[in-house]
């Protein structure tokens, strides 16, 4: 039995666990032995019942399982707390040291018609985004008076090394091209990053590395996304690049992603967050969360064809023009969610499911 910790956290974020789950429940049949949920409070929700976003409890059950999945943290309520939702989430990345977070963008055939870039420049769309989750700038020191703040941004060799060959060792199982993204023109963090990002290149002759700096990255990922393959940032570029790249594929609520430790356990998330303005609303969409699930499988299982079967009956409905309303569609998480299920046992051409 696998045991899968189930932190559906904030906002949307029990919404989506819920469709991703009834999605693999379904999956599964009547097979209920191979996988054990344990729903751990975290987050806001942690916070409503106790006095931290990450409880005792939470990170034990967290370093004790086979995989995670985590819905989404956030309340505005919780902002201005001592301990906030946010603070819960990089405790957890850090205690569990989950520094490689693979985001992939695909635009696939299917839902090429719901990116508002026009369809020449999106389509064929395939990159991954390795974005460095567990240093820079988010875990150096920082200050906060009435009247000045720092933040400080540290990289060591160490922390550069091991995702450089985290996006080599992916690099070499696509296109072999590695684009390290960096603003090396102006800090020495991105220069020492670009040097390491050199020497690990030797351990990897087969692939190819070349450098770009973030504000020019920016644009041509809206002007040429198909020019990507394997994108590696730090910490703080590659939450705002995997934001931005959200566009291509027409929604936020599409985008799964999966992060990586040292040895240990691996953690699944959409790149989204807790979408206060949609909440309860059951209006959610939730095909980030169920591709999420797909990558634990993949990536955690190795379920290729439990993964492809979930991923295929996803798309299938969105290419079906069942929506939610984030792609335009008006169909509610529930009815989306209910949509993909029906798909789950291989729908044959032609045939007529909702
Ligand atoms: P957000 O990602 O929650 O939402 C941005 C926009 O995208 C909103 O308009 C939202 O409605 C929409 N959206 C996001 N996911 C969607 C989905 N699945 N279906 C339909 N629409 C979707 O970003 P925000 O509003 O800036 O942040 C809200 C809260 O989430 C904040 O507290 C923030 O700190 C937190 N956050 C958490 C995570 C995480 O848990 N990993 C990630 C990002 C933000
Ligand atoms: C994400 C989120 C988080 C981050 C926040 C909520 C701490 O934006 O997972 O992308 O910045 O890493
Ligand atoms: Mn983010």
């Amino acid at each position: 039995m696998k045991k899968i910790v189930v932190l559906a956290g904030d906002g949307i974020g029990p919404e989506i666990m819920d469709s991703a789950l009834r999605v693999l429940g379904a999956a599964m049949g009547s097979d209920s032995s191979v996988f054990s949920f344990d729903h751990q409070p975290f987050g806001a929700a942690a916070l409503a019942i106790g006095p931290t976003p990450l409880p005792p409890a939470t990170l034990q059950a967290c370093q004790e399982a086979d995989a995670i999945l985590l819905g989404a943290i956030g309340d505005p309520r919780w902002e201005k707390a001592p301990f906030t939702p946010e603070q819960g989430l990089l405790a957890l990345r850090k205690a569990l040291g989950l520094y490689a977070n693979i985001r992939p963008i695909k635009v696939v055939d299917a839902v090429l018609h719901l990116s508002p870039i026009k369809e020449t420049i999106v389509k064929g769309t395939d990159f991954v985004i390795v974005r460095e989750l567990t240093g820079g700038i988010y875990f150096g020191d920082k200050a906060e008076e009435l009247d000045s703040a720092y933040d400080i941004n540290r990289y060591d060799r160490v922390e550069i090394q091991r995702i450089m060959r985290q996006a080599f060792r992916i690099a070499r199982t696509r296109q072999k091209k590695v684009l390290s993204i960096d603003k090396a023109n102006v800090l020495a963090t991105s220069r020492l990053w670009r040097r390491i990002a050199e020497e690990v290149a030797e351990e990897f002759p087969d692939c190819q590395l070349t450098h770009q700096y973030v504000d020019s990255a920016a644009m041509k990922i809206m002007q040429q996304p198909t020019a990507f393959d394997v994108i590696v940032t730090e910490n703080l570029f590659g939450d705002i690049l995997s934001d931005e790249a959200s566009v291509l594929p027409g929604s936020l609520g599409v985008l799964p992603s999966a992060s990586h430790g040292i040895n240990g356990v691996s953690l699944y998330e959409p790149i989204h967050g807790s979408a206060p303005d949609i909440a309860g609303q059951n209006s959610a969409n939730p095909v980030s969360m169920i591709l999420s699930v797909v990558m634990m499988l993949r990536e955690s299982f190795q379920m290729e064809s439990l993964a492809e079967t979930i991923e295929t009956a996803c798309f299938d409905t969105m290419n079906a023009g069942i929506l939610t309303k984030d792609l335009g569609g008006d169909a509610t998480t529930d009815a989306f969610t209910a949509a993909v299920i029906a798909r789950l046992g291989g729908m044959q051409d032609g045939e007529n499911v909702i």
